[in-house]
């Protein structure tokens, strides 16, 4: 017995608007974008267009909120010896002088393709450096643009010989591999003032540390806790002003995930935040220890193991959040720079005197 060709015909077509049905389910429930309202260009924005007022003729809400500043907030200075002999003049990337205070310095085309506003991420180096560890940028999820778009600047970087920016990620994300990496350039940034060590100076690496903690692992993403939605102006939008998230109610950024009262996220990442400090203080003491026991005196393994030690240090002293992005990952930086600044100091005080 056989179907006759019109039975046929209408299993197909009852079987194309299933499918049809649930493609239309399915990009519903991905997308969080389609949940924003839908916004036409008034202008057209040219590819190359840096200035955000042009941007804001057409996106009004995300330019006056990126625009609005958010009062910087002072962290707390490293001691100043452990950088003895370095020009901070080398971090142009990272200094805020020339944007109005509090305000980020990231503008729309740093994260937004000007002709459809999808999410892209304009700095050509950190694509290469992506390519570099396998990862096609073109096939990049939504969700995991929303982190690449941060990583792009928050990322240590260095120079190549050109002076061009270069991210020195192709053995990893961890700090070792990073230190690897930029062994085998042969990076160095100074020398140290006070014990001659030739160092090398970690950027910021937010991205980096970020990358090791339970949220990344969990495909959380810079966005989903820097940029959370808020009302603008009485329209849902993502926050634009880019800023730390203890400075906002907690409860837009963490509660849609977590239902912990906001007292109590915000003392769990205080808490996160003290613990760290304390041994990060510690591990400054043993940096500033090392850098005294080793001056005047030329023992290369004394200088290799402090300059990796103190690499271990600004891996998360740099970074911004207290250790709040992966803590156990930056603790163990912190121990690593505390036991390898007193290896430093140990083989000093094991080899002959000072002449
Ligand atoms: C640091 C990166 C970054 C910068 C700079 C930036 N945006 Fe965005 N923008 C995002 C992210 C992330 C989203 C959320 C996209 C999503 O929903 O996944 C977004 C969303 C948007 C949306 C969609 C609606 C909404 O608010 O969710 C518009 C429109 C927009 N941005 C306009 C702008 C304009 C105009 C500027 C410059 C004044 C700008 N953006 C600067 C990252 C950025
Ligand atoms: C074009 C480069 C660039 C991009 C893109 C960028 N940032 Fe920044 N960001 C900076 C610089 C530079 C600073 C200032 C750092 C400093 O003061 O040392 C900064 C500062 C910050 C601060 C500290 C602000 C404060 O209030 O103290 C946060 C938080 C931050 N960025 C988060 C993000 C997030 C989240 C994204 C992605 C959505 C992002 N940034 C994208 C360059 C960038
Ligand atoms: C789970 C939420 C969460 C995620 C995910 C997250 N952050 Fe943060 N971030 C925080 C918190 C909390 C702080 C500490 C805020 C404070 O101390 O005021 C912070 C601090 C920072 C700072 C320090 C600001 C300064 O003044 O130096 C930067 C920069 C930053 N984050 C960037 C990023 C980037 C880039 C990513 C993605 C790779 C990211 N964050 C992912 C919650 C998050
Ligand atoms: C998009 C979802 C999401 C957001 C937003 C988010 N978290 Fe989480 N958070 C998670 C997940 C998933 C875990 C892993 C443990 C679990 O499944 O509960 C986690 C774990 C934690 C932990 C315990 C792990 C640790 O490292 O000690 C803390 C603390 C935490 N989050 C704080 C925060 C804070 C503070 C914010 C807001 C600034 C925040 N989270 C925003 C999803 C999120």
């Amino acid at each position: 017995m056989t179907l006759s060709n019109r039975t046929w015909f209408a299993l197909f077509i009852a079987a194309a608007l299933v499918a049809f049905g649930l493609g239309l389910l399915a990009t519903g429930l991905g997308s969080r974008q389609e949940e924003a309202p839908a916004r036409t260009f008034v202008t057209p924005i040219g590819d190359q267009e840096r200035d955000p007022a042009v941007w804001g003729m057409n996106f009004p809400l995300e330019y006056r909120n990126w625009q609005r500043s958010s009062p910087a907030q002072p962290q707390p200075a490293a001691p100043a010896e452990l950088f003895a002999g370095y020009g901070f003049a080398r971090d142009f990337n990272r200094t805020r002088s020339g944007f109005p205070d509090g305000q980020h310095p990231a503008t729309c085309l740093d994260c937004h393709d000007p002709r459809t506003m999808k999410l892209r991420v304009g700095q050509k180096a950190f694509s290469e450096a992506l390519a570099r560890r396998g990862v096609d940028l073109a096939k990049a999820s939504d969700q995991d643009l929303r982190t690449y778009v941060c990583a792009q600047c928050h990322s240590t970087y260095t120079f190549r010989r050109d002076e061009g920016l270069d991210f020195p990620h192709e053995k990893g994300l961890k700090s070792d591999e990073i230190l690897k990496a930029l062994e085998e350039r042969g990076v160095t940034d100074w020398t140290h003032g006070v014990s001659g060590t030739p160092m090398v100076k970690l950027r910021g690496p937010a991205y980096e540390l970020g990358s090791q903690g339970v949220h990344a692992f969990r495909g959380v993403t810079c966005s989903d806790c820097h940029m959370p939605y808020i009302q603008e102006e009485g329209t849902r939008i993502a926050s634009h002003q880019l800023h730390r998230p203890l400075r906002n109610p907690l409860e837009a950024q963490c509660i849609p995930c977590h239902r912990w009262p906001g007292s109590e996220l915000k003392a769990r990442v205080e808490d996160i935040q003290s613990s760290h400090r304390e041994l990060q203080k510690r591990a400054e003491a043993a940096l500033l220890s090392a850098h005294q026991a080793l001056a005047k005196r030329e023992i290369p393994e004394a200088r290799t193991l402090l300059r990796r030690a103190q690499a271990h240090w600004d891996f998360v002293a740099s970074e911004g959040s207290d250790g709040f992005h992966a803590p156990q990952e930056a603790a163990r930086n912190l121990a690593m720079a505390i036991d390898l600044a007193r290896q430093a100091e140990l083989t000093v005080r094991s080899s002959s005197p000072a002449p």
